[in-house]
């Protein structure tokens, strides 16, 4: 047990060994393992206690690494401009997957999800492992994801991860872009790059596919990112003793001594980097509820509404997961 530290170099030697190790991305923190070792990636599901029928996105050093792990031949139209484009950044693609990927990576589809991550403490060492690394969110199923260090030490305190790599708060705060092709251009997962920014390079508008879609992308299941305190998007301004997330300049207010404000200057990508943060800090205090301000919706906005929005359906529904 190795806790947290600075040092890249024990990260990488941990995972050469085929260790699962909690690393910095510009997103959110991910919980990473060498993807050419099924024993290595099949820990990544034990600690997270994530169903083996929900894939994982594969992170790469630099687009020439691809090669064998996505069947180059076949890649759709827009592909390679968008790789151009946007990596190493925020975008996760969807594409037909080459021979070296282990079903457990893909849950046996037909295509692997793939990014270049943008912070270069995770490039550096996918060059020290010498493989790609598969890489969830760092979150226990279901919970919402880790945007710094200290997140993931608190959300595995009963089962330490063998080691945490502290490379500062995440830039983004929340998660890649995800983008397949069925066949046209299609929003699996909106994120940290709003679908304007893709649209613009691939020429054309891009379908959303429905979150309800469970059989299409099993991750993207209404129920996920949620804080354990019941969550409620609204204008209104909550009960006194709630907590109270909001993203524009407000009056102090002494009688909300909850209220975490995640931009004063209403700017979405401050309040996409600060949204997680505040949600679990606000989580651990044990009020009954937790209030958002919606967003608008458009660019950023939109993730960040449908972020909350899936935070506040879990506990409509009931489930508990
Ligand atoms: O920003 C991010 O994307 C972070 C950092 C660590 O890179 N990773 C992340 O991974 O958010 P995860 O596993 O928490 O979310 C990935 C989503 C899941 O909903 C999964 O179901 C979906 O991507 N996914 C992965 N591979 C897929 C595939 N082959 N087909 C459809 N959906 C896939
Ligand atoms: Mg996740």
């Amino acid at each position: 047990m190795h806790g947290s530290g600075t040092n890249p170099a024990l990260a990488a030697e941990l995972l050469r060994a085929g260790n699962c190790v909690a690393l910095p991305t510009e997103t959110v923190y991910g919980l990473a393992a060498r993807a050419d070792d099924p024993q290595a990636i099949r820990r990544i599901f034990e600690h997270k206690g994530r169903p083996l029928t929900n894939p994982l996105i594969l992170h790469f050093s630099d687009v020439e690494g691809l090669d064998g792990w996505v069947d180059l031949k076949a890649m759709p139209e827009g592909a390679r401009a968008l790789m151009m484009a946007f990596w190493p950044g925020p975008l996760t693609l969807l594409l037909p997957r080459g021979p070296k990927v282990k079903d457990l990576v893909c849950a046996g589809l037909p295509h692997v999800a793939v990014r270049i991550p943008q912070h270069p403490m995770f490039r550096d060492i996918i060059r020290q492992v010498g493989a790609p690394l598969a890489a969830p969110s760092a979150n226990p199923s279901g919970y919402v994801s880790p945007t710094n260090a200290g997140h993931v030490l608190s959300q595995y305190a009963d089962s330490p991860l063998p080691f945490v790599l502290d490379g500062g708060p995440c830039a983004r705060g929340v998660e890649s872009t995800i983008l397949g092709w069925s066949p046209e251009p299609t929003i699996y997962r909106l994120g940290a790059l709003p679908p304007e920014a893709i649209e613009k390079v691939i020429g054309r508008p891009c379908a959303h596919l429905q979150s309800d879609s469970i059989s299409v992308a099993p991750g993207m299941s209404p129920h996920h990112y949620a804080p354990h305190t019941p969550l409620v998007v609204s204008d209104a301004a909550p009960p006194p003793d709630a907590g109270w997330i909001t993203w524009q300049a407000m009056e102090p207010t002494p009688l909300h001594p909850f209220r975490i404000g995640i931009s004063d200057r209403g700017d979405l990508e401050e309040a996409a980097t600060h949204l997680y943060g505040a949600m679990i800090a606000l989580d651990q205090l044990d009020l009954a509820f937790i209030f958002v301000q919606p967003f608008p919706e458009t660019g950023l906005g939109l993730t960040l509404n449908e972020r909350i929005a899936r935070a506040a359906r879990r506990h409509e529904s009931g489930t508990a997961f």
